[in-house]
């Protein structure tokens, strides 16, 4: 297969300590007049106050909504726009972590194009450009500053939605590690632990042949050169780094590999997408109602296993980039599920679905969901049957990794 790549992001990334202060001559190049999307927690910071004099000092006047909520819940965007609609915005800027920056997506989406959110769940519904979008993550996972996805929960719906489209990508994102240093222990974790996971189904998502329809026809594609670089990036400074960021918090070093590598995760799957790990979490995520990251990541190490044999050299070149300098391909697969499964263990992920409190009885019903969010399974790069995935939940509910690899 000829090398192909295909890459879509933000116009302007911006990382370093300090960088928030960047906002205000940002947002000067997209207009006059931002909804801010916040939440309380941040709202009330000194940081935030600073960013707020900045865009007044940059002559922007700012509406701010304060009230994001984690997971953001659908009403709660209708509340945010009819509030921010007469203020008639030029832009949108999300501060926070990946729920703020969801909802100024969400936010921009329904100040730009009207309509109720349903009418773009889905790829490729968004019909156009939505106002400039400018995410400034205060978490280090998501990787939402990059990518063309808003996850929302709809109260009609079991299921967490997606409104996946390269329009909603942001105009910039602004990612300074400063912000992530109030992030306690156990968000530490679970947002690098997504991070982690984005990382790695990008790279071992499949690989297609590289038509000129593809990146056109699918927002998520697969694999490619492009996003191989970015993932590869992300590996490497979590697995330096996550461990000492959740231990200790004020290692401002530690918070800058994680924070960039959550970016540069973002930038992989945002292009290439994800695959079971994430398919398995939208129902497990819906019963157990545990943190995204911790579902994505408690159920990881038993999609590497499965994946390997499909995946071996990707899985060593994972190894390489943990830090594994075995020859032996083989090994250093191995080696690198083996290394993630001891990380993930260190910063406390649940290493079972039994501890993270899955019902036993519920593994059918939730093999059936996960194999039919169709977008997520195409992209894993061994195929699965309905009794595949089963048996891999019923490994991954009892610890069981060589029978995740059956
Ligand atoms: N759009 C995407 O590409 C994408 C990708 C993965 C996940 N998501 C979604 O993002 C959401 C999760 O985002 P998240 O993990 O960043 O958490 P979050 O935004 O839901 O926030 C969780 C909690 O952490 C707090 N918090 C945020 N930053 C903090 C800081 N610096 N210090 C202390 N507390 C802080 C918040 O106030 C909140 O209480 C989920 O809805 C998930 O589905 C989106
Ligand atoms: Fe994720």
């Amino acid at each position: 297969m000829g090398l192909f790549g295909a890459l879509r992001l933000p116009r302007e990334i911006l990382f370093g300590s300090g960088q928030r202060r960047a906002l205000g001559a940002v947002a000067a190049k997209s207009g006059r007049r931002a909804l801010v999307c916040t939440d309380e927690r941040f709202a009330a910071t000194p940081s935030f106050a600073e960013m707020m004099a900045d865009l007044r000092a940059s002559g922007i006047e700012a509406l701010v909504h304060d009230q994001v909520l984690p997971d953001v819940p659908s009403d709660t965007v209708i509340t945010c726009v009819e509030a921010a609609r007469p203020f008639a915005p030029d832009m949108v800027i999300g501060i926070g972590g990946g729920s703020c920056l969801d909802m100024a997506k969400c936010a921009a989406l329904l100040l730009t194009h009207g309509g109720v959110l349903t009418d773009y769940y889905g790829e490729f519904k968004v019909p156009g450009a939505v106002l400039p979008i400018i995410a400034v993550p205060t978490t280090a996972g998501t990787g939402s500053e990059v990518t063309p996805v808003a996850v929302i929960s709809d109260p009609v719906r079991t299921l967490k939605v997606g409104i996946s489209s390269p329009h909603l990508i942001a105009t910039a994102a602004i990612c300074d590690p400063d912000l992530t240093l109030t992030c306690p222990p156990g968000l530490t974790a679970i947002a690098g632990a997504d991070a982690l996971t984005h990382a790695i189904e990008a790279f071992t998502a499949v690989r297609r042949a590289g038509s000129a329809t593809l990146p056109q026809q699918h927002v998520f594609i697969g694999k490619s050169a492009l996003t191989d670089h970015y993932a590869l990036l992300a590996v490497r400074l979590l697995g330096r780094s996550l461990e000492t960021a959740v231990k200790d918090g004020g290692n401002a070093d530690a918070r800058a590999d994680v924070m960039l590598a959550a970016m540069a995760a973002g930038c992989a799957f945002g292009t290439a997408g994800t695959a079971a790990a994430h398919a398995i979490q939208y129902p497990v995520g819906a019963l157990t109602h545990t943190a995204h990251g911790l579902g994505v990541a408690c159920v990881l190490p038993y999609v590497m296993a499965y994946n390997r044999s499909s995946s071996l050299a990707e899985m060593a070149e994972i190894g390489t980039a943990l830090g594994l300098a075995d020859g032996n391909v083989e090994k250093r697969a191995q080696g690198a599920i083996d290394t993630v499964r001891r990380l993930f263990a260190a910063i406390g992920i649940a290493p079972t679905l039994a501890k993270l409190g899955l019902a036993e009885d519920k593994l059918d019903w939730t093999a059936e969901q996960a194999i039919s969010i169709d977008r997520l399974i195409k992209n894993n790069p061994r195929p699965f049957d309905i009794e595949g995935m089963k048996t891999l939940l019923r490994a991954a509910y009892n610890g069981d990794m060589a029978g995740a690899a059956a």
